[in-house]
């Protein structure tokens, strides 16, 4: 499950949520987010658009390798750009990738700055800030749609909880499939 958006839209919050949920109907489940991949996988790689393609590449592969392993993997990253999400669609089987557009407005995003990275991009301190100085590519078919700025996590949550019962990831009943 793929969470794309803005800095600050709410993709780890969602992430996390969705996970314990899942968790609690007996999946096994691993987060991926900027805390544990671009401290340590990809410490090499900052944000020009180079280093966001191979940092989203490695992600992609290394979920692939997680799901093989029958792990639900649950991602958080800006992902911005158009294509690399959808060299990672490419790199998984057929049906098995959830794009999860992670959608608030900017300004909101700015509001909420949690760790005030957006005052340094505007202040021209950090370069190429997502939103500020560098794109955002909007998904096109993203498989879900979560607008974080309507509504209360829970609320989100179940939406997403309630994507994965319809289409079969998760058993109807409240069970592992
Ligand atoms: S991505 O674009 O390559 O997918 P990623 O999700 O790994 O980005 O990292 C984004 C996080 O890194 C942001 O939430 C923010 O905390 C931090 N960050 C530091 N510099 C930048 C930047 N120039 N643009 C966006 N995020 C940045």
């Amino acid at each position: 499950m793929w969470f794309t958006g803005y800095s600050a839209s709410g993709k780890s919050t969602l992430a996390i949520e969705t996970e314990r949920r899942l968790h609690d109907l007996g999946h096994l489940t691993y987060i991926l987010d900027g805390d544990n991949v671009r401290h340590g996988l990809n410490s090499n790689l900052g944000f020009s658009p180079e280093d966001r393609a191979e940092n989203i590449r490695r992600i992609g592969q290394v979920s692939n390798l997680f799901s093989d392993a029958g792990i639900f993997v649950l991602t958080a990253f800006i992902s911005p750009y158009r294509a690399d999400r959808d060299s990672v669609r490419a790199m998984h089987r057929s049906g098995s990738f959830i794009e999860v557009f992670v959608e608030c407005p900017l300004e909101v995003c700015e509001e909420r700055d949690p760790k005030g990275l957006y005052k340094r991009a505007r202040s021209g301190e950090i370069k190429e800030f997502t939103g500020i100085s560098a794109p955002y590519e909007l998904p096109l078919e993203p498989e879900i749609v979560i607008q974080t700025h309507r509504a209360p996590v829970e609320e989100c949550v179940e939406r997403i909880v309630a994507y994965l019962r319809e289409s079969e990831f998760v058993s109807k009943s409240g069970t592992s499939s």
